[in-house]
This record gives structure tokens, sequence and C-alpha cells, in this order.
């Protein structure tokens, strides 16, 4: 299968002083609300981690509220199961799939996967014919029913549909939703959901690596010192 590529001009957060960009984040979150969320959970995420994104409590509580997939409640005394309302401290809810396949939790799949982000982003802009020659040389390696052509997918044939067409969001900020557009968004958001303190660590090299540098001037002139009188 093919190598995955990087979305045009490249993600914001790669390189050792990448940054997410709030904004694509946000763009992101959209795509998974209105689309992938329908099929796939984000189970180790909770409503309030979206602050990080820049939204306000206000907002924040909206979105767990409004959530179309309502927290299951369990009654340990009764045995009674029963639904409510998300709030802020809720993880996203599970999402239970009747189709074929099972979609896995998008929590860390940009970790579970190698070069996750442009993984994720060819993989939902990867979407093709199966190539005629391929088909004439292995007959055999047609793609079944149900399945999807998909070069940048492992075995080549996915059990999820090509989730993306153009417009298929209106984004609030008025970036155009080109398929591209929405794949790289929603390919930022979920490295930030399985890595939400990359800038941190980043950062915390910068300074590792500065002290290491100070550090190793001072034994430098220290070792100057100690052996000044030695010829
Ligand atoms: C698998 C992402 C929408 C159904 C996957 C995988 C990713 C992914 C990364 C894992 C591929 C792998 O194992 O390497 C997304 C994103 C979506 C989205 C970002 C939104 C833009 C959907 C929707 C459905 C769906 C709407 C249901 C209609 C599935 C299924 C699988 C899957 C069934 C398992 C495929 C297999 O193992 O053959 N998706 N997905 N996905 N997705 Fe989605």
């Amino acid at each position: 299968h093919l190598a995955p590529r990087e979305p045009e001009p490249g993600f914001s957060f790669n390189g050792p002083f990448g940054r997410f960009d709030k904004a694509q984040l946000q763009r992101g979150f959209q795509v998974y609300k209105e689309v992938c969320s329908n099929c796939h959970s984000l189970h180790f995420v909770a409503f309030r981690d979206l602050a990080a994104l820049g939204y306000s409590e206000a907002e924040v509580k909206a979105i767990a509220k409004d959530w179309a997939t309502k927290a299951k409640t369990f009654d340990p005394k009764t045995g009674e199961t029963g639904e409510r309302d998300n709030t802020p401290a809720d993880h996203f809810p599970m999402v239970y799939y009747a189709g074929t396949g099972s979609p896995p939790d998008l929590s860390l799949i940009t970790k579970a996967r190698h070069e996750g982000p442009e993984y994720v982003y060819s993989l939902l802009t990867g979407y093709q014919d199966q190539p005629a020659e391929l088909l004439k040389k292995f007959p055999d390696a047609k793609t079944p029913d149900g399945l999807f052509y998909n070069p940048y997918f492992a075995n080549l044939n996915i059990a999820m549909p090509a989730p993306l067409a153009d417009d298929q969001v209106t984004y609030g900020d008025g970036t155009k939703a080109t398929k591209e557009q929405m794949s790289a968004d929603v390919a930022a958001f979920l490295a930030w959901t399985a890595e939400p303190k990359m800038e941190k660590r980043k950062q915390t090299g910068w300074a590792v690596l500065a002290f290491l540098l100070a550090a190793t001037v001072l034994a430098y002139l220290a070792k100057r010192n100690v052996w000044a009188k030695v010829h």
C-alpha cells in the first residue's frame, strides 16, 4: 500500500517548533461532530478538554448538552438503565455501529498508525476506483461487495465508505470545505486528541537542550580550572 502524504502546505504542528492551529482544530472538531461521530467514538476525550481549542465554558456546556448521543445511566439499586444529557465532565459517549466492520475509537488513532495525521489525511482523500491494470493482473484481488478500494489502507479494501465529499460541512469561519480541507482539519484534530500536550512537550525539549548546553559549558570551564596546573 502507499506511503501517507501530508496535505498542502503541511501540518502546522509538525517539526520541533510545531504548534496546533486552534482555528483548524475547531474546524476538525466540527467534522468529527457532524460526520465521523456517527460511527466512531472518541472515548478518551472529555467534553471539557475542548476548552483547549478555544471554546468558552458556556460553549463547552452547550456542546455537551446538545450532543446527539446521550450519556447512559445505570442505577445499581434498581438496575434501571436510562439516558441523560452529557455534561462537560463526561467523556464523548460510545457509539454503537450496526454496519459492516468495526469503526475503531479515534482518540489515539494518530498514535496507533505510522505517520498518523498524514495517514488519516491520506486515507480520507485516497478513495478511488480500483486501477484496471491491477485487476487485469490480479483478478482475484477485486474489491469484495461492501468494501471500498483505498490504496492507503493496509489491506487495500476498507469497510468504511468514503465519509467526506466537498461541502459536507459548512465552516463558520468561511473556510471552503473541500474534501482535502476537511480531511486535513479532522486529521489535525485527531493529532490533538492523541497528544493534547504536544506543544508543552516540544517547549520542554528546548528548555532541556538549553540546560544541557549550559551544563556542558560549565563542565568544560570547571575541567580547565581543575587541570590548569597540570602540564
Ligand atoms: C475505520 C477515520 C467516518 C466507518 C476508520 C479508520 C480511521 C477512520 C482512521 C481506521 C483505519 C485503519 O484501521 O487504519 C474516520 C474519520 C471519519 C470517519 C476521520 C470522518 C471524517 C466514518 C463513518 C463511518 C465509518 C461516517 C460509517 C458510515 C468506519 C469503519 C471502519 C473505519 C466501519 C473500519 C474499517 C475496516 O477495518 O475495514 N475510520 N472515519 N467511518 N471507519 Fe471511519
